[in-house]
Formats: C-alpha cells, structure tokens, sequence
C-alpha cells in the first residue's frame, strides 16, 4: 500500500464533540471541574446495572491502576532481581521494612542503595506492570524497571532506556515533574488524576464507570425520581458516532491522526487503535458503520477468541451482496491474516488495527 491513496481521504473524524463528550475524558487536562460533586461512585451504579458492573470490576480497564498489596501473585513472586548490565545496577524488590507501604524497590549501583516505596501498579498485569512510588525524601517517580508476568522477572520499562542512570538515584526512577505525574494517572483512574499519587483514593483507581459515562449523580436522580420525561441524565458512549467515539476512546488510547504517512512508517503506532484503523478500507468505506464499539464490549476483557471477531466481520463481508467483499481465502480466523499481532514494545505484542491484506502490503 502506498501511503499516496490516502491523498484522497478527508479529515472525517474532526467532527465535534457532544457537550457531554466534552466534559468527560480530556485525558492530559484535568479531569471535569464541572459537577465534580455529581459523582455517585462504581459501587452506586453495581447497584442497579448489576450484570455490567461484575464483569466491568475484573476488568483490564478496572485494574489499570490498584495498590501494589492488591496485586496478585507478586508477593508470590519474590524475590525478584534484575541486572542492568550496560549501567551497572542491580535491582530487586522486596518487602518493605516500613509497615505503610507493601514493597520497595531497590536500586543497587557502586557504593549506593536507593529505595523507592512502591503505591501503585499501572498495568492490569497482561503486559507489564509499572510501579510508581515515593522516596522517603517525598519524591515521587516510575520505577525504571518493571515486572512482566508474562516472563516471571524484571525488565527496564518500555522507555525507561535513554534516562539519567550516572547513579543510583537516577536508576532507580524516573522521577516526576508535576505535569507528567498527573498525566500518567489521568488515563489510569475515573477521577483525582491532579492530587498527590498518595491521596488518590483506591475507589477512583482504574477505569470506571463514571470515567466514560460522566458523573451519575443526576442520572440516579433521573430514574428514582422516575418522571419518564425520558432524560436519563447520562452519556453513552455507544452512541457517538464513528468519528466521535474514535476520538473517545482515543483521548487514552491515543487520537487518530491526520498525518497518514506518519502512522504508517512508524510501526511504533501500532499501539494506538484509532490511528491505525482510519487507515483501514473497512473504515472508510463503510459511511460511519465501523466504530471500536462494532468490535469490543467496552466493560468486558478482550474477547481472545477466533469465532468473535470473525462474526464481527461476516457483519459487513458474509456474501456478495453485502457491503464488504468475500474473502478468496478463507472463511474463518479473519483476523489471524488480517490484524495480525506485531511484537511491539517488551515482552508484549498488539494486534494491528490497519485491517488489510498484510502480506501482501508486506512481501
Ligand atoms: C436506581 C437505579 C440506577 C442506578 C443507581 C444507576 N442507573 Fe443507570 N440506568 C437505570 C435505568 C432504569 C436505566 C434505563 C434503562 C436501561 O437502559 O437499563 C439506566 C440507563 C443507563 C445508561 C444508558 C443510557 C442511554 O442513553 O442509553 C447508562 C450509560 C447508565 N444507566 C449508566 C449508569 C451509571 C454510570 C451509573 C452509576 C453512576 C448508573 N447508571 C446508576 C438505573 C440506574
Ligand atoms: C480513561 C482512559 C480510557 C478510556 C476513555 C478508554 N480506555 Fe480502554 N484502556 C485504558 C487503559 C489504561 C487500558 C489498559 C488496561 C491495562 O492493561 O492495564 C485499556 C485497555 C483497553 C482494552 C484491552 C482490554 C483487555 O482486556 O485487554 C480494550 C479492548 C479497550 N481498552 C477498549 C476501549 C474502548 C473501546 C474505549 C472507548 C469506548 C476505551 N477503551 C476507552 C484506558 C482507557
Ligand atoms: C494518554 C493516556 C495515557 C497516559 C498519559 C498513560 N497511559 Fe498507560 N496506558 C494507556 C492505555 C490506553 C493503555 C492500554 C493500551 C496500551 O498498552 O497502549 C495503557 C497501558 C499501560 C500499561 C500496561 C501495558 C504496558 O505498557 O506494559 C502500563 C504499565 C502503563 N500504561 C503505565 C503508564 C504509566 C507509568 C504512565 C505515566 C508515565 C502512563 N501509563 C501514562 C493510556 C495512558
Ligand atoms: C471504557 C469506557 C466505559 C466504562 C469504564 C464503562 N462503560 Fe458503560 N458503556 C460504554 C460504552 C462505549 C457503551 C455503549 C456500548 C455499545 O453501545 O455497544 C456503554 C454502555 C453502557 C450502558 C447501556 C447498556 C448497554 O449495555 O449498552 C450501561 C447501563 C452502562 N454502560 C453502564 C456502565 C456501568 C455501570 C459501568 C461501571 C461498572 C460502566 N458502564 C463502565 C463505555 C464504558
Ligand atoms: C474490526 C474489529 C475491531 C475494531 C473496529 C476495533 N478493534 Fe480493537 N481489537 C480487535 C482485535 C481482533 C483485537 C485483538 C484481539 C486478540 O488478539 O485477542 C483488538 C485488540 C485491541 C486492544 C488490545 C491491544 C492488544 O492487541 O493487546 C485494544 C486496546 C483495542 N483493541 C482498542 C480498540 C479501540 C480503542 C478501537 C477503536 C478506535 C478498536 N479497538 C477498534 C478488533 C477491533
Ligand atoms: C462496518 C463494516 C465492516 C466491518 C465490520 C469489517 N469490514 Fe472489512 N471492509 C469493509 C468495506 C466496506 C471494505 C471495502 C470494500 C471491500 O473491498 O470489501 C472492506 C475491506 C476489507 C479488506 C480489503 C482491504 C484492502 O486493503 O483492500 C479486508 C482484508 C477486510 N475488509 C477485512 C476485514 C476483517 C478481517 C474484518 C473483521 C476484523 C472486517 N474487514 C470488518 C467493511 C467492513
Ligand atoms: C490464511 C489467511 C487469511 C484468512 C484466515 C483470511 N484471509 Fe482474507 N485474505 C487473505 C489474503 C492473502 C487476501 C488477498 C488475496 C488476493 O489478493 O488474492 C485476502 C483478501 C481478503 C479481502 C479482499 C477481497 C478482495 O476482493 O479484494 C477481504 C475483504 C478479506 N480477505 C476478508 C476476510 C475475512 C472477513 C476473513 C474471515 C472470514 C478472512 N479474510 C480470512 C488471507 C486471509
């Protein structure tokens, strides 16, 4: 595929927010001021929405952020060692020896120990998990190694290489200024992202309800009150439309871009749903049918099953007449030949969300 049949194409996702959209996700600012005061909490909606709430709880997007006591198998798992062989570090974590906190990491470089009290864990745990902690100094900082299950051991973070490891304070972090910290939870928590990583509550921690839904407060409202005036009071994600929800969704997995060649030249792009998708021929010739909502449940775990997708698929390409073309290859297992899985970063690899014909665009 050259990147020059994409002159054609135009900037179709640029279209406006809805006011609720708005108020809701801005990943990097701060999270809504306005009706701060709304927010019912998780629990308020289990409540009512039962079914969605006990399979949203487990969730990946739930357990994006928890308390590193909270994390299963890691005390199971100690000790755990890594050598940085080219900077000379040893690391390990270990139990802490201050009852407040679960575990340190410890950096080991020359003559110089440095520990980090590790809070939380980024990561629902399927790809690397990234601690962020304190210093007994009050500084706060991600840990430069990070705990991959998938391997049982520790490994530098995915973009931890080129920092400041000339001792062992450097090695052990890297250490946060104001916005960065509060960028790195806003896309890990519902709300809070903007207060001290000590003070974010744990019911806040991880993606909930009320992060994609707005707060709930006046919904609840709504429907107690039961008026049947027909306003529940609350934003549904579902129905925005395509170019809409792609820039929902991407707020946290990053926002289509218009810069094609861009994304098709830097693999590294792959990671990011919404960029690689526009560049797909489903997208952009289905007239808006194609969302991240056609594909996932948006409270469930990915569904790592061949037959789910490919009835997702047989939505737009099951016969002739229908709006995509048949496959002269195979009739299942569509998204093995045409998402395929790249090895991306460590220890972890995503599926390529530019639906095609890889091996052909690949020889
Ligand atoms: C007192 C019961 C109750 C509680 C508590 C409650 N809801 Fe609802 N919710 C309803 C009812 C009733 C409906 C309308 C029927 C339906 O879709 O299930 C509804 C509908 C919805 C919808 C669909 C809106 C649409 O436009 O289609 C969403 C989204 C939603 N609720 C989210 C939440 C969230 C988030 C919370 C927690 C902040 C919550 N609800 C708490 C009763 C409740
Ligand atoms: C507030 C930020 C945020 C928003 C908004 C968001 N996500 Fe996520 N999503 C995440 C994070 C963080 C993870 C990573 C969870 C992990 O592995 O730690 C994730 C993971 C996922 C996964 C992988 C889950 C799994 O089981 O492996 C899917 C699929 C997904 N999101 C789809 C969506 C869709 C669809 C939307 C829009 C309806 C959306 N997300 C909106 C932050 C967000
Ligand atoms: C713009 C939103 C955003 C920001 C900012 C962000 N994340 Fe994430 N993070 C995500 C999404 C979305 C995923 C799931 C998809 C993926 O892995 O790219 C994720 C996944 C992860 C994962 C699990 C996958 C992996 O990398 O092994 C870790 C760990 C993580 N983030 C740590 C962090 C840390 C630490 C920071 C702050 C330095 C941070 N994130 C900042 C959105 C964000
Ligand atoms: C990552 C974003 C995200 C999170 C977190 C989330 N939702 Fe949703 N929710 C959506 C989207 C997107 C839809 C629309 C689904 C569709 O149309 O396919 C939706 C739909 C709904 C609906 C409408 C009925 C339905 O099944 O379509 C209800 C009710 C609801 N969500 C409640 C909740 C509750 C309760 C929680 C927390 C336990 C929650 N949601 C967490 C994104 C989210
Ligand atoms: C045409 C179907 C389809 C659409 C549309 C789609 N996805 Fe996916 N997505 C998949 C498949 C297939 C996988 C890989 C599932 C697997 O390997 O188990 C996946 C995986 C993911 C993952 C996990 C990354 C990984 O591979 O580990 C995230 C996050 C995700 N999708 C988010 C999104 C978002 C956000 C959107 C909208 C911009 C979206 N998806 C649209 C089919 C789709
Ligand atoms: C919303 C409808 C829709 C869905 C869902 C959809 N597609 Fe498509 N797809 C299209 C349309 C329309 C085209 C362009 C016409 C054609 O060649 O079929 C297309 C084109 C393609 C092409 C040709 C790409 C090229 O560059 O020539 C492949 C391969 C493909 N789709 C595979 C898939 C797979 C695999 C899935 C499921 C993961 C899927 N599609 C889901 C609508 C869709
Ligand atoms: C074993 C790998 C493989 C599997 C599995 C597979 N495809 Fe394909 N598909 C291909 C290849 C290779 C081509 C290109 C054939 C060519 O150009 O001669 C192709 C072409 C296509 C096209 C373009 C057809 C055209 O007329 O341009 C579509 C659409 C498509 N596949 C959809 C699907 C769907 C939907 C599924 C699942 C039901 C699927 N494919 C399963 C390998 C596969």
């Amino acid at each position: 595929m050259n990147t020059r049949d994409f002159r054609h194409r135009s900037i179709r996702w640029l279209a406006p927010l809805s006011l609720w959209g708005s108020l809701i996700a801005p990943a990097i600012a701060a999270l809504p001021v306005v009706g701060r005061n709304d927010f019912a909490g998780s629990a308020q909606c289990a409540a009512c929405h039962r079914d969605i709430a006990s399979v949203q709880t487990t969730s990946e997007h739930a357990r994006s952020l928890r308390k590193v006591a909270g994390i299963p198998g890691l005390a199971q798992a100690l000790p755990l060692r890594f050598s940085d062989q080219d900077n000379g570090v040893e690391y390990r974590i270990e139990r802490s020896n201050r009852p407040e906190f679960a575990f340190d990491l410890v950096a080991v470089k020359g003559q110089r120990t440095e520990r980090l009290r590790l809070i939380w864990g980024f990561g629902a745990g399927r790809k690397g998990i990234t601690f962020v902690g304190r210093t007994d100094a009050g500084e706060f900082g991600e840990s430069r190694v990070s705990w991959y299950p998938k391997i049982n051991g520790l490994d530098i973070t995915t973009g931890g290489e080129p920092e400041n490891v000339s001792n062992a304070h450097g090695a052990l972090a890297r250490w946060f200024e104001p916005e960065r910290r509060k960028a790195c939870f806003a896309c890990h928590v519902t709300r809070q992202a903007d207060v001290s990583p000590d003070r974010i509550e744990e019911a806040n921690a991880g993606v909930r309800c009320e992060r994609c839904h707005g707060p709930g407060g006046k919904h609840i409202e709504a429907v107690s009150r039961g008026t049947g005036s027909g306003d529940l009071a609350i934003g549904n994600p579902g129905k925005l439309r395509a170019t809409e929800q792609l820039q929902f969704c991407g707020d946290c997995h990053r926002l289509p871009s218009e810069d094609f060649s861009r994304v098709i030249l830097n693999k590294a792009t792959i990671r990011f749903p919404a960029q690689r998708l526009v560049l797909s021929r489903c997208y952009d010739e289905s007239e808006g049918r194609l969302k991240c909502t056609t594909c996932h449940n948006p409270h469930e775990d990915l569904a790592q099953s061949p037959p789910y997708y490919d009835q997702k698929c047989r939505s737009c390409h099951a016969s002739k007449v229908s709006l995509g073309s048949l496959c002269p290859v195979s009739t299942q297992n569509c998204v093995s030949c045409h998402m395929p899985r790249e090895p991306l970063m460590k220890h972890a690899d995503f599926a390529d969300h530019w639906i095609r014909k890889v091996r052909t665009a690949h020889p």
